[in-house]
């Protein structure tokens, strides 16, 4: 993969080529993100909190061309294939483009299935690329929207908690589509491991929604915990008490166990992280395979990092602040 050791995520440019015709192309690139609380429970307008993760990210270069095209660096299936065509119709749509005389490189490092937010990194990335080839100005606030839509096509009935840490690569506290930044009293690590197992986060939001059909009652108050889980968390990042936010993480855990969307091996792999010491672990993101995430202080991380990368696909340390 070619990253072009961007340094400023966007900027566009117009370039001679060797017969001494000019050409245009802009680049962008978004973040992957993390869910430090919440997940599911958003769905149903209570409140979660993410965190952006910098060193996922996805680029997107647009560039001259007689007709529309693209490339991935990463494998696609043909029903992913329509569904990413079907998003770039809803930015073609959005930014007014007239004629689709462009292509498009997409380059990610964001495993797809693993609840870092691949597909709403690529949109973010696509619309910011996009609109500094079109010189057109677009608002943080647009680009979310944006990106709203195309995690729509993505994954049927999004909360836009992903688009939003995505497109403001800020910790954010999001609750019913409004959300408010998350000032952290004092910076943490998060150990993120991999399961190697790939989930849809379609299936696994239709999952919980079916659970939630059969008994309102009792799900809805395993959702209503998550929530609450939430609103302490909240606090007690903003106040920096790293440990109890870490007993909360796990309980949340538990609580999405509860859902039916954890699976052993990510059970296995929390009860590695808290037995190494972490402060608190869950799973992230939507479940049935993916990332866990455990909370540490600096003294812990190596130890945890150490415990966890031995017996997960991939792991690694990202710190919050
Ligand atoms: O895309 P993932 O795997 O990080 O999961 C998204 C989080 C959910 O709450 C499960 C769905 C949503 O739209 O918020």
């Amino acid at each position: 993969m070619n990253f072009l050791g961007l340094t400023n995520p966007d900027y566009s440019n117009t370039y001679l080529n060797r017969r001494g015709f000019s050409f245009s192309m802009a680049t962008a690139r978004a973040c992957g993100k993390i869910i430090l609380f919440g997940e599911h429970a958003v769905v149903y307008a209570k409140p979660g909190i993410a965190v952006p993760v910098k060193r996922s990210y996805s680029l997107v270069t647009v560039s001259a061309a007689d007709a529309f095209s693209y490339t991935t660096d990463f494998e696609i299936s043909s029903s992913e294939a329509k569904r990413l065509e079907s998003a770039f119709d809803i930015i073609f749509d959005r930014l007014d483009v007239k004629e689709k005389k462009f292509s498009m490189e997409i380059e990610s490092n964001i495993n797809p299935g693993t609840g870092m937010g691949s597909s709403a990194s690529l949109a973010v990335a696509a619309i910011r690329a996009l609109s500094g080839f079109l010189k057109i100005e677009k608002t943080e606030e647009q680009v979310n929207d944006i990106a709203f839509e195309c995690e729509k096509i993505f994954h049927g009935n999004p909360s836009g908690l992903d688009n939003t840490v995505i497109t403001y690569e800020k910790p954010v506290f999001f609750r019913k589509s409004s959300f408010e930044f998350l000032t952290l009293k004092k910076q943490f690590y998060l150990i993120i491991a991999n399961t190697g197992l790939k989930s849809s986060t379609k299936e696994m939001v239709s999952t919980v929604r079916k659970n939630y059909d059969s008994d309102t009652v009792r799900y809805g108050k395993i959702i209503d915990e998550i929530g609450d889980i939430s609103f302490k968390a909240k606090e007690l990042l903003e106040n920096g008490d790293i440990k109890t936010a870490g007993r909360l993480m796990t309980r949340n855990h538990e609580l999405l166990g509860m859902l039916g969307v954890s699976t052993i091996e990510l059970d296995a792999l929390v009860q590695k992280a808290l037995r190494a010491g972490a402060y608190g672990a869950k799973l992230a993101g939507s479940g049935g395979g993916g990332n866990i995430i455990a909370i540490c202080e600096r003294s812990q991380k190596d130890y945890v990092f150490e415990k966890l990368k031995g017996s997960s696909k991939e792991a690694f340390i990202t710190l919050v602040s």
